[in-house]
């Protein structure tokens, strides 16, 4: 079972595309796939329409959660909006605090890949994500200011990995929202690529309004224009994560 977070601490760079689209790539490819929402803005979980507020807030409190097969193989676990925040003041009183979706999950088989959409706060919900989490994956918008929170992102991992002797991979580097045609694009890529030459996934996601357009209508890119270069670009994400090998 691979545990993979997708996490920046930059809003907007493409996380929640990322993690539903490549969790539906997984699922078709015949993988068993789990879906956690971990941001109380809760997009992952209104994509499918799933309601409950018994999610990743109740796993952080050692309750049970609701778990929804939204396609074959593929399941989701919704954050529980609100209550994820709430439930973050009832969790620093406790003990192992940073642990306890670890602890809640660890009986978690039957099952071929999880994925954790994180949220881009430097909250303990997330240090509990990347602590169960044994890898991560890294979205970066091409946009100025992209390189500064890809540092930030690198330095909570590293310290939040350093603090409990936590083991977790850097998967990958995921260029997204990338234009051709734009000077700003390019060059942000290519310091990318030049910083982090093993790091950087072969697949880079373009700008697809397909991809914008497609969780109003609760499907992935797949099910919503499968001859969009959104469809192409994930389909090519998809089979890299699924050759990955650590
Ligand atoms: N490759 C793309 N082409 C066009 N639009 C995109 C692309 N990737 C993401 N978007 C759009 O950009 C916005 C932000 O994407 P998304 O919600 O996936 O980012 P996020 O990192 O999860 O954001 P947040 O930090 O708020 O959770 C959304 O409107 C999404 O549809
Ligand atoms: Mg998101």
């Amino acid at each position: 079972m691979k545990k993979i977070a997708v996490i920046s601490t930059k809003g907007g760079v493409g996380k929640t595309t990322t993690s539903f689209n490549v969790g539906h790539g997984l699922s078709l490819n015949g993988k068993r796939v789990i879906m956690l929402d971990c941001d109380p803005q809760n997009n992952l979980a209104e994509i499918y329409d799933i309601e409950s507020d018994e999610g990743v807030n109740a796993l952080l409190l050692g309750k049970r959660a609701a778990m929804s097969e939204v396609r074959r193989n593929l399941f989701v676990i919704p954050s529980g909006g609100r209550r994820l925040l709430e439930c973050e003041w009832e969790l620093v009183k406790r003990k192992d605090r940073e642990k306890q979706l670890s602890r809640a999950l660890e009986d978690l088989s039957n099952c071929d890949y999880v994925i954790l959409d994180c949220s881009s706060s430097l909250n303990l919900i997330n240090i509990n994500a990347l602590l169960f989490a044994d890898l991560a994956i890294i979205p970066v918008a091409m946009d100025y200011f992209s390189i500064s929170g890809l540092k930030q992102t690198f330095e909570l991992i590293r310290e939040v990995c350093q603090q409990t002797n936590h083991q977790l991979h850097l998967m990958g580097i995921l260029a997204t929202q990338f234009d051709l045609r734009t000077r700003i694009s390019r060059e942000i890529y290519s310091v990318l690529c030049k910083l982090f030459p093993r790091e950087m996934f072969k697949t880079v996601i373009h700008q697809n309004t397909k991809l914008k357009e497609s969780p109003a209508f609760g499907k992935s890119i797949y099910e919503y224009d499968i001859t969009s270069s959104g469809a192409r670009d994930y389909i090519k994400l998809t089979a890299e994560i699924l050759t990955y090998e650590k």
